[in-house]
């Protein structure tokens, strides 16, 4: 297990790209891999979660040729899958285990999913539950809330389905099973959750129709859809580590270049910005039916604000990064409504006021959130990843502005989200210091 250990450094500055985008590049091979022909996808997210991805769709006979920049998937359309002979390691990616159930619960083989410790520690019964009511067969740890989940394919049916969480993973899922039920699936959110699967839907030319927070999908379309091209946006996500390293270390000026800004994502930039973060949405574009821009960000004085949960759905990736910059920020920070971050690649609430408190942070963990008392110094401390990619980063970010060096172990799950992000951050520091 590898440890990263962070000199206190900086300011940030230069031009810098990040990963493509990890939920898009789930979604791109999925559907590229059902559609007719070649699709060729640049700028995807090489992080360890995608490929574990790559490698299902390979197990079920789809040939995917892998470039550093680039992927070439072979579709051969809805009904071209082969069955897996083994089970689907889909690793620390929730993202990975909830779709492809969802794409798997109406095709005409058995599968079994599984990932690693801490996918096999989250809820999987938000996925399981609706599919079981489309006519799905999956049997499961504990009734089917636990993975490994063993999928019978069956015929599916429509159903209109209120979901009580606001998650994409949920939505996903039930649209990837909708394509190969009979009849019209309508999902309902409480909150529109990220609608990147509905983008790359349109994108292909597959009918998808939006009322609100309601998705309506007509399954067993009659043709398939061609192959595509799919340049894909950076991560959002990968990006908001760069942001608040930016913002709190003095003297920073970045500029990162070609990152996504769908709105369903851009919680963290909102939140920041409110804070006193000074963020520049510059070159606004889009980018295979995503908005794409640039980011210019320069070090400012934060101050705290408060995060209900009507802001969670657009943040909840962010939420690590975000305890960082309250921690520096004057002044409070409350964050409320936020218990679906308990369930994420580590119990976000419990792992951040943890690690945050050792590098000596006022941080008090609620039951749906947390609240961090800013603006005093962070010492130097050794903290634990809890094998969460973005634990791990975010602490990396708060240890520029620590007092000493900060070490972080098992920071080798950096690599599910955003391999090279310590070579990139190390560049930085590097280019500043030579005055570049
Ligand atoms: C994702 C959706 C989010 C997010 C996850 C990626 C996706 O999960 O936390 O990292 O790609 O659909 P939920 O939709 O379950 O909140």
């Amino acid at each position: 297990m590898s440890s990263l250990i962070i000199k206190p450094g900086g300011p940030l500055t230069g031009t810098i790209s990040v990963p493509g985008d990890k939920s898009i590049t789930h979604r791109a091979v999925i559907l590229s891999a059902l559609a007719e022909g070649e699709s060729l996808i640049t700028g995807y997210c090489r992080g360890e979660d995608c490929l574990n991805t790559v490698r299902a769709f390979r197990a079920m006979g789809i040939r995917v040729g892998e470039q550093p920049d680039h992927l070439r998937v072979y579709g051969k359309g809805l009904w071209g899958l082969a069955e897996p002979e083994r089970p689907l390691d889909c690793g620390n990616s929730g993202t990975g285990i909830r779709l492809l159930t969802g794409l798997v619960a109406g095709q005409d083989f058995f599968t079994v999913l599984t990932g690693d410790e801490s996918v096999r520690r989250r809820p999987m019964g938000r996925v399981v539950k609706p599919l079981r009511e489309m006519g799905a067969m999956i049997a499961g740890r504990k009734g089917g809330e636990l993975a490994p989940l063993a999928v019978s394919g069956s015929r599916l049916h429509g159903i209109a389905y209120r979901s009580p969480v606001a998650s994409a993973q949920v939505k996903s899922a039930l649209l990837l099973a909708a394509l190969s039920a009979e009849g019209v699936t309508r999902i309902t959110e409480p909150h529109r959750a990220r609608d990147h699967t509905e983008r790359l839907f349109r994108h292909f030319g597959i009918p998808i129709q939006e009322d609100g927070s309601t998705v309506v999908l007509a399954g067993r379309p009659s043709v398939g859809w061609p192959g595509k091209e799919l340049p894909l946006p950076g991560d959002l996500s990968a990006a908001a580590f760069f942001v608040v390293g930016a913002s709190i270390v003095p003297g920073s000026d970045l500029t990162i270049t070609g990152v996504g800004i769908n709105p369903t994502r851009t919680g963290l930039l909102e939140a920041l910005t409110e804070m006193g973060a000074d963020i520049q949405v510059l070159h606004r574009r889009e980018q295979g039916g995503e908005p794409v821009a640039d980011l210019r960000v320069r070090s400012s004085t934060l101050h705290g604000i408060r995060v209900g949960a009507e802001r969670i759905p657009e943040t909840i990736d962010e939420f690590p990064i975000l305890c960082v910059a309250a921690a520096l920020a004057e002044g409070e920070t409350a964050i409320t409504g936020a218990q679906e971050l308990r369930v994420k690649e580590s119990d976000r609430i419990a792992t951040m006021a943890m690690e945050l408190g050792k590098l000596g942070a006022a941080v008090t963990e609620t039951p749906d959130g947390l609240t961090i008392r800013g603006g005093g110094r962070l010492r130097g401390a050794s903290c634990q990843s809890h094998g969460d990619h973005r634990v791990a980063m975010s602490l990396a970010i708060a240890g520029l502005v620590a007092e000493a060096p900060t070490r972080i172990e098992d920071a080798g799950c950096i690599d599910t989200s955003f391999p090279g992000f310590e070579g990139k951050l190390l560049e930085l520091l590097t280019q500043s210091a030579r005055g570049l």
